[in-house]
C-alpha cells in the first residue's frame, strides 16, 4: 500500500502520517540551531539512557499541563513511543501472556504483540471506547492472569473514538483491582478541535498510589511536532521504568541526544505553542471537509463517527461489503485507504476502513472521496 499511498497521481487516506505541509520548518530549525548553540558537546554525545534533562524538565511540564506528574524514576524518554510499546513487552510480557486491547486496535502495536509472543484478546469498543465491563468478563475468562491491557483511549487509531472520563476510572480501577498493567497511548491527544477535553488515564491515577503502579502512559512528540525527531516517552512505576531502561540500554543506549536537545528547545519556545493551535485547525478544517463529502457522497449508507480530534475516520461498510476488495476497485481510481482488517487482532470485520484526513487538503479530500464513490459504485455493480 505504501507504493500507492507516495505515488503523487494517487489520493491518500492510508497513512497515519501528520501534516507535512503544517510542519513547523522555521520553529525547528531555530530549535536545532538553539541545540546546537547551547551545547553541541552535548548534542553529539552520548547520553543518559532516561534521557538528557532538559527534554525530561519539558516533557514533565507537558504531562503535568494535563495532570500527570511523574517523579524522576518514572520517566523514560524513548525513540519515538513505539519503541517504548516494544521494551514495555520485553520488560513486562512472556511468550503465550495474554494482553487485551480494543477491537479495533492500532496495527503497529498488534505487530509488537505477536512479535512478543502475545494471546491477543480483543475487546469490541464502541463511540465510548472500551467498555469496562466487557474488559471485566475477559478478564474472568482468560485461562491466566492478562499481563497489560492497551488502550488508545483519546482520538483512537483506527476508531477516532474518545473513551468517557467514567469508562476511564472503572477501567482504572479494574485494572488496579487485578494488579494488570493499563497502558494508556496518546500520540493525539493534544489535538483537539471539538467538544470537551478529557482528562488523561494517567491524571486519574496520579491521585492514588496503587493506581499508578498499574498506570503506563506513553505519547509522542511525531503528531504534535515532528516524527523525524523521533521523541516518544513513558510514564509508568519506577519498577517498571527500571525494567525499561535496562531493555533499552541493551537495545540502542539511548535516543539520539542531538534530536533530544532540539525537542526540548522546541517544547520550550514559542514557535510550539503557537504550532498545536495551528495544526489543530488545520485538521478540524480536513476533518470537516472529509465529513461533509462523505455525507454527501454516501449519505447513511457509510456509518462512521464525527472525531473531535486526531486524524482518523472509521467507516463501517453496508454489510457484506467487503473492503480488501472495495480498496481493489479504489486502487483502479487511484485513491487508497487502510482495509479495516488490519487493525484486527483476529476474526476481522471485512466491512470496516480507516481513513485519515491529515495529509490532504479540503480540496484534494472532496477529490479523493468522489473517487472513492466512483470505486464504490462499481464495486457494487460488480
Ligand atoms: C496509536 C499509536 N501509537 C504509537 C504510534 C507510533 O508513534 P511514534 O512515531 O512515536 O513511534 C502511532 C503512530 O502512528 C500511533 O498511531
Amino acid at each position: 500500500m505504501a507504493q500507492f499511498a507516495v505515488n503523487p497521481s494517487f489520493i491518500s487516506f492510508a497513512g497515519g502520517y501528520p501534516a507535512a505541509d503544517a510542519f513547523d520548518f522555521d520553529g525547528i530549525r531555530r530549535a536545532s540551531e538553539k541545540a546546537w548553540s547551547q551545547g553541541a558537546k552535548d548534542c553529539l554525545q552520548y547520553g543518559a539512557t532516561e534521557g538528557v534533562a532538559p527534554l525530561r524538565a519539558a516533557l514533565k511540564a507537558l504531562g503535568l499541563a494535563r495532570g500527570i506528574h511523574a517523579e524522576d524514576d518514572q520517566l523514560m524518554v524513548t525513540t519515538g513511543s513505539q519503541q517504548a510499546l516494544d521494551f514495555l513487552l520485553r520488560a513486562t510480557v512472556a511468550p503465550g501472556d495474554t494482553v487485551l486491547v480494543e477491537r479495533p486496535t492500532y496495527p503497529g502495536a498488534l505487530q509488537a504483540f505477536r512479535l512478543a509472543g502475545a494471546r491477543v484478546v480483543g475487546i469490541d469498543g464502541d463511540a465510548e471506547g472500551i467498555d469496562p465491563q466487557a474488559v471485566a468478563r475477559a478478564i474472568e475468562a482468560a485461562p491466566s492472569k492478562p499481563k497489560m491491557i492497551y488502550v488508545v483511549p483519546t482520538f483512537a487509531n483506527p476508531t477516532g473514538a474518545t473513551m468517557s472520563e467514567s469508562r476511564r476510572r472503572d477501567l482504572l480501577a479494574l485494572a488496579a483491582k487485578h494488579d494488570i498493567l493499563l497502558v494508556e497511548d496518546d500520540p493525539y491527544g493534544l489535538l483537539r478541535f471539538s467538544g470537551d477535553a478529557v482528562a488523561p488515564i494517567a491524571a486519574h491515577a496520579a491521585k492514588d498510589a496503587e493506581l499508578r503502579k498499574v498506570s503506563v502512559y506513553l505519547s509522542t512528540l511525531s503528531k504534535v511536532a515532528v516524527p523525524a525527531l523521533r521523541i516518544g516517552w513513558m510514564v509508568a512505576s519506577s519498577e517498571v521504568t527500571r525494567r525499561c531502561v535496562m531493555a533499552k540500554q541493551v537495545s540502542d543506549l539511548c535516543t539520539s541526544p542531538w534530536m533530544q536537545h532540539i525537542g526540548a528547545a522546541y517544547l520550550d519556545s514559542p514557535e510550539f505553542a503557537a504550532h498545536v493551535p495551528r495544526i489543530i485547525a488545520t485538521y478540524k478544517e480536513r476533518a470537516d471537509a472529509m465529513v461533509t463529502a462523505l455525507h454527501q457522497a454516501f449519505d447513511k449508507e457509510w456509518v462512521f463517527l464525527v472525531p473531535d480530534g486526531g486524524m482518523f475516520l472509521w467507516v463501517k461498510l453496508p454489510r457484506g461489503v467487503d473492503a480488501g476488495e472495495l480498496l481493489k476497485a479504489a486502487l483502479a481510481q487511484k485513491v487508497v485507504f487502510v482495509p479495516g482488517a488490519a487493525c484486527y487482532a483476529s476474526e476481522p470485520d471485512a466491512a470496516c476502513l480507516r481513513m485519515s484526513y491529515s495529509t490532504a487538503s479540503p480540496e484534494v479530500i472532496r477529490e479523493g472521496v468522489a473517487r472513492l464513490a466512483h470505486a464504490y459504485r462499481s464495486y457494487c455493480v460488480g
